[in-house]
C-alpha cells in the first residue's frame, strides 16, 4: 500500500512489538526448538465453569441479536451495584457502559474528550497501548518517568511540573502492568490533591488488574478516596484478567452520565453493542462469590513469590517485589544491551520469551510474566540467570 492512502493518524501508530515477539516464538516452537515462554499477558487457565455455562446457555436462549450500545441493562446494574458495595463508589447504572474490553473503554473516552494537541500524562512504565490510543484521538502522551530503584513511585513534584493548559488527563494504573506495583492509599491521595489544585486535570483509573492482587491486600478504587472529584474520575475495568475472559471482550467505562451518553453514541456508530451472549457470561462472572478469587490469588501469590525469590537470587538484577497483576519488571545490570536486543538474544540463544521494557517506556527493564506454571517459571529464570552470567 502506498503511504498516501494512510492518514497521519494511521501512520503515527506503532505496530505491536509484543505480537512480533510471540510470532517469532511460535515459529521457533514449530521448528522444534525448546522454548520457555514467560511473556503471557493473560491467565493460563480457562474462565470459570459458571461463565462457560451461562455464555453457552445464552446462545441457546436467543441472546444472539443486537442489543443497546451502552450494554445489557442487567449487566450495567450488576456492575454498578458491585462498584457501590465492594469499591465504595457513589454511582448508578447510568454511570456505567459496557465496552469491547477495557481497551475500548479507554479508546471511547479519549475519542470523545480529546481535541488535537490535548495532553495526557502517563506515569512510566505504562501499558503499551496508552500512548497509541491517545495519539489516535489526536492527543499527545506526556511521560512521567520513574525508576526501578525508587520502586516506580510517582514523583509528585515532577507530576506538577508536567501540567500545562493543555493537560486533560492523567492515567493511573494500579495494580500495574508491567511493574506489578500497587499504589498505596497515600499515594492515591497525593495524586487526588494535585487534581484538586488543577481543575482541568481529570483522572483515568485503569483498574483491570483489580482482582489479581496479593491476598493480604485490598484493592482501592481511585473514585473511593476522592469522592469530591467524582465528576473528574473515569474508571476503566473489565472481565479479561480477573475471570480469565480475555477473548470475551467485555469491559466497562464508569464516569459521569454525559460522558457515558457520548461514549454510547460513539459506540453505536462504530462497534454497536458488545457481543450479547458474552455479556451474559460477564453477568455470571460478576455474580460469582469471593472464594474463586481467594483460590486464584493463592496460586498467583505463590507464583509471584517464586518469580521474585528466584529473580532476587540473580546477581546484578534489580527487582522490586510485585504485589499485584502477574508481572515482574527487573532492571538489567547496565545499558550495554538494550531491552530489545536482550529479548532477541534471550529468544535466539536461550529459548526464553520475555517482553522488552522499551515497549513499556523503560529500555533497561524486561517484563516477565508469572501467568504460567511453577515449573515453567523456574525453568525460565534459570535460562535468564545463565544469560546474565554470560553477558555481564
Ligand atoms: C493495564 C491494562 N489495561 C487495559 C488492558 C486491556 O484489557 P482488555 O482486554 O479488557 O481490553 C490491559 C490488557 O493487557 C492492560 O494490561
Amino acid at each position: 500500500m502506498s503511504e498516501e492512502i494512510l492518514s497521519r493518524r494511521a501512520l503515527s501508530i506503532e505496530p505491536s512489538l509484543t505480537l512480533q515477539i510471540s510470532a517469532k516464538a511460535k515459529e521457533l516452537l514449530a521448528q522444534g526448538r525448546d522454548i520457555c515462554n514467560l511473556s503471557a499477558g493473560e491467565p493460563d487457565f480457562n474462565a470459570p465453569k459458571e461463565v462457560l455455562d451461562s455464555t453457552s446457555q445464552a446462545i441457546f436462549d436467543g441472546h444472539t441479536k443486537y442489543g443497546p450500545a451502552s450494554g445489557d441493562l442487567e449487566l450495567r446494574k450488576a456492575i454498578a451495584s458491585k462498584l457501590r458495595l465492594k469499591n465504595n463508589m457513589d454511582i448508578t447504572f447510568e454511570n456505567v457502559m459496557i465496552t469491547n474490553g477495557a481497551k475500548q473503554a479507554l479508546y471511547n473516552l479519549l475519542q470523545i474528550t480529546l481535541n488535537d494537541g490535548d495532553e495526557v500524562i502517563i506515569p512510566s512504565p505504562y501499558w503499551l497501548s496508552y500512548p497509541q490510543i491517545i495519539k489516535l484521538a489526536g492527543g499527545n502522551p506526556i511521560f512521567l518517568n520513574s525508576d526501578a530503584e525508587n520502586g516506580f513511585s510517582i514523583n509528585i513534584d515532577k507530576l506538577k511540573s508536567l501540567i500545562t493548559k493543555k493537560t486533560k488527563f492523567i492515567i493511573i494504573n494500579s495494580p500495574n502492568n508491567p511493574t506489578g506495583k500497587v499504589l498505596s492509599r497515600d499515594e492515591l491521595m497525593e495524586i487526588a490533591e494535585v487534581a484538586r489544585s488543577n481543575e482541568n486535570l481529570n483522572i483515568i483509573s485503569d483498574e483491570i488488574y483489580e482482582l489479581i492482587l496479593r491476598n493480604d491486600l485490598r484493592h482501592i478504587s481511585f473514585a473511593s478516596i476522592a469522592k469530591d472529584l467524582k465528576d473528574r474520575i473515569y474508571t476503566i475495568n473489565g472481565f479479561a484478567k480477573g475471570w480469565a475472559m480475555t477473548g470475551w471482550r467485555v469491559g466497562y467505562l464508569v464516569g459521569k452520565e454525559e460522558i457515558i451518553k457520548a461514549s454510547s453514541s460513539l459506540q453505536s456508530q462504530s462497534t454497536s453493542n458488545v457481543c450479547s451472549f458474552a455479556q451474559k457470561g460477564a453477568l455470571a462472572a460478576i455474580n460469582m462469590n469471593e472464594e474463586y478469587f481467594l483460590k486464584i490469588n493463592l496460586k498467583y501469590d505463590e507464583r509471584r513469590e517464586i518469580l521474585y525469590e528466584e529473580l532476587n537470587k540473580i546477581n546484578k538484577l534489580y527487582i522490586n517485589p510485585p504485589r499485584g497483576a502477574f508481572y515482574a519488571f527487573p532492571k538489567l545490570p547496565d545499558k550495554s544491551i538494550s531491552s530489545l536486543e536482550f529479548c532477541e538474544k534471550a529468544l535466539d540463544e536461550y529459548g526464553l520469551v520475555l517482553v522488552p521494557g522499551k515497549v513499556f517506556g523503560d529500555d533497561q527493564c524486561v517484563r516477565i510474566s508469572c501467568a504460567s506454571s511453577k515449573d515453567n517459571i523456574i525453568d525460565g529464570i534459570k535460562r535468564l540467570e545463565q544469560m546474565i552470567k554470560d553477558y555481564y
